[in-house]
């Protein structure tokens, strides 16, 4: 059989079957499974082809002239942050994001700055007109950077015209999905023609040295649709993230060749775009409910960044005969995690109850070191003691039930003394290098001690009665 024919590409994992089945044997996703004809790029060598002779090529060595200043600082500082000081020349990034957050209003955004710094930057865009983008742009009060704009799907065509005048600065490519090359004969969006397009794309970029940004698409479950293929061919994944209800996003780095990858950017959407957040503890304390019970202040820090923001929780009978467990902005398994240590070593009994968690604004964290402050807000809720509105809470939590201490203490402290916090619950084990700043600190060395320190405060009463953990060993 010619492996010319027909082949069955899923759209999900990029994964290539013969035949259609419903179900794609490598990622397990239902219904992903699609036909595109001939899309295999390479042809087997087969009799009458003979296979081509290699092409002997110089070796380099490691030491070489380096490029001449090969960051170009974007002229938002929140988005340099997250890249890693600016656009490396030839690089390649793609941004993905929920439909609707701002990938557009960012990008062309940054393309406007980069202009108005006197660089060619070029923005194509396959999904609005030319004068839709105006229109943005215009609201925006972007109208007067020279930002070169072209309503443009084909790769071939977009490639031939930014390859005539200068090399440009940053071309936008607004989106992947909308892309289409002659090169691939699958259908616009999906993987074949996507990843025949980004290599295309990709391959100008490095040739002229021009930095090239794609947004992509997201699903339902995050993935950026259809090209994890892409993922692997460009130099950094960005994601743009935010709540529907909030008005900030959150700028990530998922994959950076180039610089950190636990950076983040703040900014806020408002009328006139996307504005850049310097100080983000500061808007995710905004509207703290303070004197009710179920919250907590976690420290935390994302990148080289400390950031402030509010844990919260509720505790509540269920009537349910399995309790619901449900948690936004933090990882529900670390939930379960801490879940059962307060059971297992504290003695709080959460088995009738249904248990809620919440990180305020929308931020995600992955922090282990909200462990404790996550744990402060569901003791809290339980017992229905308010926790004192001035100290903040930093630490992981070890399946024994010791309080660990985490990288970065005395930064974490700086930022709440800046913000007005007065007292801190700590680890134990972080207590030599908190105790430079000026907060009133509470080393703690077991989650014991915390839970009978709230429940002491407390209206109800939290279960069994704590006993304390043996030794970590
Ligand atoms: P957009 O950049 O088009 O999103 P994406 O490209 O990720 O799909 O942003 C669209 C949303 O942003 C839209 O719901 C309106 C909102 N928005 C503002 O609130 N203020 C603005 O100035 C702009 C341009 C958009
Ligand atoms: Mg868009």
């Amino acid at each position: 059989m010619s492996r010319r024919s027909l082949s069955f590409v899923c759209q999900n994992c990029g994964a290539v079957f013969g035949r259609w089945q419903g179900k794609c044997d490598a990622c397990g996703e239902w219904n992903t499974l699609s036909e595109e004809g001939g899309g295999l790029p390479v042809q087997p060598p087969g009799p009458g082809r003979p296979p081509r002779k290699g092409r002997p090529f110089a070796l380099e060595p490691l030491r070489g002239q380096a490029q001449e200043s090969p960051r170009q600082p974007s002229g938002m500082a929140e988005f340099d942050r997250v890249t890693g000081g600016g656009f490396v020349r030839g690089s390649v990034l793609l941004v993905g994001g929920d439909p609707g957050i701002g990938k557009s209003t960012l990008l062309i955004q940054a393309a406007a700055a980069l202009a108005r710094a006197g660089h060619r930057a070029i923005y194509i865009s396959g999904e609005e007109a030319v004068a839709q983008v105006r229109l943005r742009a215009e609201r925006l009060a972007l109208g007067d950077a020279a930002v070169e704009l072209a309503a443009e799907t084909s790769v071939e065509d977009i490639i031939a015209t930014l390859s005539t005048g200068n090399a440009p600065r940053l071309v936008v490519i607004d989106s992947i999905q909308t892309m289409w090359t002659d090169a691939a004969e699958a259908a616009p969006g999906t993987v074949t023609q996507v990843r025949a397009s980004a290599q295309a794309l990709i391959g100008f970029a490095k040739r002229s040295g021009a930095a090239l940004i794609l947004v992509g698409h997201v699903t339902k479950d995050g993935q950026i649709a259809g090209p994890r293929v892409v993922e692997h061919m460009v130099d950094a994944v960005l994601s743009f993230e935010g709540e529907g209800a909030h008005q900030f996003r959150i700028l990530r780095a998922v994959k950076n060749r180039f610089g950190p990858t636990d950076e983040i950017g703040v900014f806020e959407m408002t009328a006139l775009g996307l504005r850049e957040v310097p100080n983000p503890s500061e808007l995710f304390l905004s509207e703290r409910d303070l004197g009710s019970p179920g919250t907590a202040v976690f420290a935390g820090v994302e990148g080289s960044r400390p950031l402030l923001v509010e844990i919260q929780a509720l505790v509540a009978p269920s009537t349910l005969g399995t309790p619901r467990r449900a948690v936004v902005g933090w990882d529900a398994s670390r939930l379960a995690m801490v879940l059962a240590v307060l059971e297992a070593h504290c003695g709080v009994r959460l088995a009738g109850h249904d248990v809620y968690l919440n990180v305020a604004g929308g931020l995600r964290i992955v922090e282990p070191a909200a462990d404790l402050a996550a744990a402060a807000a569901l003791v809290s809720s339980l017992t229905r003691a308010p926790m004192p509105s001035d100290a903040v809470y930093f630490g992981e939590i070890s399946l024994s039930g010791a309080v660990r201490p985490v990288a970065q203490a005395a930064a974490r402290l700086k930022e709440a003394q800046k913000l007005g916090f007065a007292r801190a619950v700590v680890p134990e084990g972080s207590r030599a290098e908190a105790a430079g700043v000026g907060l009133e600190l509470s080393p703690t060395g077991s989650l014991v001690d915390l839970v009978s320190d709230i429940a002491a405060r407390g209206e109800k009463p939290c279960g069994g009665r704590p006993e304390r953990p043996r030794e970590d060993g």
